[in-house]
């Protein structure tokens, strides 16, 4: 099965549940791809020896991977490291993670803003694009353990909202303009 990402509702429950608008508005991959966000379904039970993970970094240039426990006993400063995650921010590059075990939840902004939420289990490798608006949250498993991955030494800053002038977004909104040919608001 495919990933699954759907629109979000606008309730302020538990940002842990899924968050389905009624009925429910399901969002199709070629969706995602329009606005950047790259998707493979891998094998996570030999990731060490995976060839198509390989072929990947190999292609992108990838050669930095670290592996992240979210978990309370495995992540120091746990609380706030989520609360971070989830404040909605950019990056000045792309966000590659790779879901080993358990699942979560990437919400990203569409080009009319609103949130789309992906929902990731092992075996999910996605690469959100420099410069989309984005969040991250566990699901109600409340665990997840995710490959991180980067070309050269990582840079993990995320830019809080509003960033229209930082570079990365300022240049992810010219891709996205010129994609799907239609100017976007400023916000
Ligand atoms: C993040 C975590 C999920 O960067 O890796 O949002
Ligand atoms: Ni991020």
């Amino acid at each position: 099965m495919a990933i699954e990402a759907w629109f979000m509702d606008d309730s302020l429950e538990d940002p842990r549940l899924p968050h389905h608008r009624h009925p429910k508005e399901l969002v199709p991959l070629d969706h995602l791809a329009e606005l950047g966000v790259l998707y493979w379904r891998l094998n996570p039970n030999d990731y060490e020896n995976d060839e198509e993970l390989r072929n990947i970094r190999e292609a992108r240039g990838y050669n930095y991977m670290d592996l992240l426990n979210i978990c309370p006993e495995k992540l120091e400063n746990y609380e706030e490291k989520l609360k971070n995650f989830y404040t909605e921010h950019i990056h000045a590059d792309e966000e590659i993670r790779y879901c080993l075990e358990g699942s979560g939840y990437f919400d990203v902004r569409d080009k009319d803003d609103r949130w789309i939420r992906i929902w990731i289990k092992a075996g999910d490798l996605i690469i959100l694009p420099a410069g989309i608006y984005h969040r991250f949250t566990l699901d109600t498993n409340n665990y997840v353990k995710l490959m991180r991955l980067f070309v050269g030494e990582p840079v993990w800053t995320a830019y809080n909202r509003p960033q229209e002038d930082h570079p990365a977004r300022k240049e992810y909104i010219n891709n996205l303009t010129q994609k799907i040919g239609m100017p976007l608001a400023a916000y």
